[in-house]
Order: structure tokens, then sequence, then C-alpha cells
């Protein structure tokens, strides 16, 4: 049917969105397609007849579709959060009038050797779901991460005269770990950690510009002015997430890129909230693979320019720990805190919005300024324990 394929060559371009198949279904003639079909041991599609081929009882397509239509083509969306997958059925594509040397091809064409003919009269391409994989094109609104591609058929011999083009996309509602991913350039930090006998795990942690904890802070460094609010969350990634929690031990601020630094401004100690701090707000901390907190930028940073975040982690076995913290008042008081420096995550520098020029290329700011403010912060804290 060569006038079928001039007409579509480069022509028509089929919108395919997740979720929401735009295109018209092809009444299916179902005829004598089931006379034959307890011999298979498979029930037959309409599009196929269930025929004895090769010594087997099997559905194969059928021979008898005639379609002009390519909207009847209805292909099939799979978005996985490692693959995207779009499968296109044989016996449709035959339909058309595509024989058996069909190629399918994403943007990338070099991708296109991942075509696979899959059972049941299924053709699919499969690309990671990453940006710039296989073409892939990525788009971020405020809600939804996008991977948008276009597949494209032809026939081998005949692979530069694109017959019909399939746009695609897939949308994936941005949570931390979406939005961590998806980000060109996020201020985050992560750690692998063996478990005995439970593999390895991955934490990652970074610094948001909301509640919401969808939108990273981006860069060398985050630029927040005084009196604004710092977003942080923390992930657990690979490994068995359903039993493992992820546990904010200790979490504090230094003037110096140093962990072990002995200045330190404590957010979260012992697992528990500094209470002396009523900026400090832990949304979520040892009850699941996710930790999330928020701190004014002014109580840990004062008056200084630069400062760093450091978080030790543990992860809890739900089977066989208490994860959820229980503070209390009287509790956190002068428990000597030890940090497992193999543990922390450490983020930064964070600047301060006002602050003059610092150079912050080789993390290493003057401490002045940070020295002398420091104590200012403690007063309240001092006083709040004289009463
Ligand atoms: C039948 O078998 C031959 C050789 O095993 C194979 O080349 C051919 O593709 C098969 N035909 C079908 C329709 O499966
Ligand atoms: C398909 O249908 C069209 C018109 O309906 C007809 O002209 C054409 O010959 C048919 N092709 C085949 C292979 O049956
Ligand atoms: C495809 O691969 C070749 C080399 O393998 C590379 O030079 C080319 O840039 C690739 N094309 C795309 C679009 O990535
Ligand atoms: C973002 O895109 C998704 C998918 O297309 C859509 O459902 C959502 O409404 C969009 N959100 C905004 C804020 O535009
Ligand atoms: C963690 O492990 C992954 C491979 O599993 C590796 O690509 C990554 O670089 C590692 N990260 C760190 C911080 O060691």
């Amino acid at each position: 049917m060569p006038q079928l394929m001039e007409k579509m060559v480069g022509s028509y371009v089929l919108w395919l969105a997740l979720a929401s198949c735009i295109l018209t279904l092809a009444s299916p003639e179902q005829q004598d397609a089931s006379t034959a079909t307890d011999k298979c041991k498979n029930l037959c599609r309409p599009e196929e007849a269930c025929s004895f081929l090769n010594g087997t009882w099997d559905c194969f397509c059928r021979s008898d579709l005639n379609s002009s239509d390519v909207h009847s083509l209805q292909p099939r969306l799979n978005c996985g959060a490692k693959e995207i997958q779009v499968s296109l059925d044989k016996c449709q594509l035959g339909g058309l009038g595509f024989g058996d040397e069909v190629i399918a091809y994403l943007r990338d064409w070099n991708c296109s050797n991942m075509m696979q003919r899959e059972e049941r009269n299924w053709i699919s391409v499969t690309s990671p779901t990453q940006a710039r994989a296989c073409g892939n094109i990525l788009e971020r609104n405020g809600t939804h991460a996008i991977y948008k591609n276009t597949l494209s058929l032809a026939n081998e011999f005949i692979i530069r005269d694109t017959i019909l083009n399939i746009n695609f996309q897939c949308a994936y509602p941005l949570d931390m770990k979406v939005s961590l991913q998806t980000a060109l350039h996020p201020i985050v930090s992560s750690l692998n950690i063996s478990v005995d006998g439970e593999g390895e795990f991955t934490v990652r942690m970074a610094l948001f510009q909301d509640q919401s904890y969808i939108s990273p802070y981006e860069g060398a460094a985050a630029v927040l002015a005084v009196e604004s609010m710092l977003y942080v969350g923390a992930i657990l990634e690979k490994g068995d997430t359903s039993r493992f929690n992820l546990l904010l031990r200790n979490c504090y601020a230094t003037p110096t890129k140093d962990k072990t630094d002995p200045v330190k401004y404590f957010i979260i100690r012992n697992s528990c909230p500094n209470q002396y701090d009523s900026t400090i707000h832990v949304e979520e901390n040892g009850v699941s693979s996710e930790s999330r907190f928020s701190v004014q930028m002014f109580m840990f940073a004062g008056n200084y320019d630069l400062v760093f975040l450091h978080c030790e982690i543990h992860l809890c076995d739900s089977l066989n720990e208490q994860c959820q913290p229980s503070c209390s008042r009287s509790q956190q008081r002068s428990e000597i805190v030890a940090i497992n420096p193999a543990r922390v995550l450490d983020l930064g520098p964070i600047t301060r919005r006002s602050s003059a020029s610092v150079d912050i290329t080789d993390g290493t700011p003057s401490t002045a300024g940070f020295l002398v403010a420091w104590p200012m912060l403690l007063l309240p804290i001092l006083l709040a324990e004289l009463f």
C-alpha cells in the first residue's frame, strides 16, 4: 500500500499522554477468531487469530486486518520509576501496512537498538527515565517532572523516511526524590551505607526552598535572607526501605566546613529538636524513609556570612528498634553527644543574602564574624536554662 505510506510520511503526529489516550478505538471485528481459540493457551485478542503454525497453536496477527486510520494505533505507555516503555501492537501495525521489517526508534537514534519484540505480538521501545537519555526532554512545572520523547516508525529499508511520529510523555508528580532526580544541580550530599546482611543503602540530603520540599536549591551555594526558613530533607534510597527508617540523630551548623568543628549549633540533638529554638519544626524523623525539618536561617546563622550544615543519620531497623524518637523537655538537657563522622552528611555553604562579597569557592571562609556573634545566639539559650 504505497499510497498509504506516502500519505502518512511526516504528516501524522499522534499525541500520547500518560493515562489519557486520546486516540480513538478501532472497532475490532470479532469474527471467526474464537472458533479455534480453545486450542491456544492464551486468549487471543480481536486482532489475532488462533492458528496452527510451526507445529504449535498460538495467537497470530490476523492477515485480514486493513486500516488506513493511523488513529487506530493504540500505543501503550508504561511510565516506570527507572524506565519508560512504549509498546505498539504489531497486528495493528500490520493492518496499517507495516511489515515485519518495521523499525521503531526514539529521538536519539542510538536507542533504536532497544526495540524489543515482545510476546503476544507487541513491539516496544524502552528508555531510561532520565533527562537526555534516548533524546528525552525533561520539563518541570510546579507539580510534575515531565519526560517527553517521540517514537518514530519506519520500514527497515527506508529508515530515513519516517512514516509515523508518535509523541508521548510521562509525568511524574514531584516529591522529594523525584525533585532531586530531575533538578539540574541540586545542592545535595549523599552517603552510601552498608548494613550487614541487608545490602547497601544510599542516603541523600538536600536544601529546599519551601515547605513543599520539591524545589531544591541549585548551584554552588544556597543564598538565603536571614529571616527566611531553611528546609532540609533527607531520603533513604535503595535497600529495604520498608524495614529501615531514616533517623536524623544529630543535625548542627558549624562556621566551617569541618564537621568536627567544636563550635556547633544544634538543630537536632539526640534525635530531638533543640527546644530552645522555637523556629525548628521537625516534620518527619524516624517514621519513614524520609526525614524533613525546617529552621529559620537567623537562628543558626546569626550574623555570619556562611554556615555549613551536618546531619548524623541512623538507619533504624523498625523490626527491632523503637524508631520514632520520644522527645521530652527534661530528657535532652545535658546528654553528651557522640557523633560518628562516618554517618554524617554535609551541606553548604549556606550564604546570607545580605553578606558582602564572600569568596565561597574554596569553602574555607573567614570565621571571625562567626566567633564574635555565636555567643549572642547562645545567650537566649543560657537564659532559658536559668528559668
Ligand atoms: C517458524 O519457524 C521458523 C524456524 O524455526 C522461523 O524462522 C519462523 O519465523 C517461524 N514462523 C513463525 C510465524 O513463527
Ligand atoms: C484495504 O481496504 C481498501 C479500501 O477499503 C482497499 O482498497 C484495499 O485493497 C484493501 N487492502 C487489502 C490488502 O485488503
Ligand atoms: C550516538 O552515539 C554516537 C557515538 O556512539 C555519538 O557520537 C552521538 O553523539 C550519539 N548521538 C546522540 C544523539 O547522543
Ligand atoms: C504540570 O503538568 C502535569 C502533567 O502534564 C499537569 O497534570 C499539571 O496540572 C501541571 N501543573 C501545573 C502547575 O501546571
Ligand atoms: C554510592 O554508590 C554508587 C553506586 O552504587 C556510586 O555511583 C556513588 O558514587 C556512591 N556514592 C558515594 C558518595 O560514595
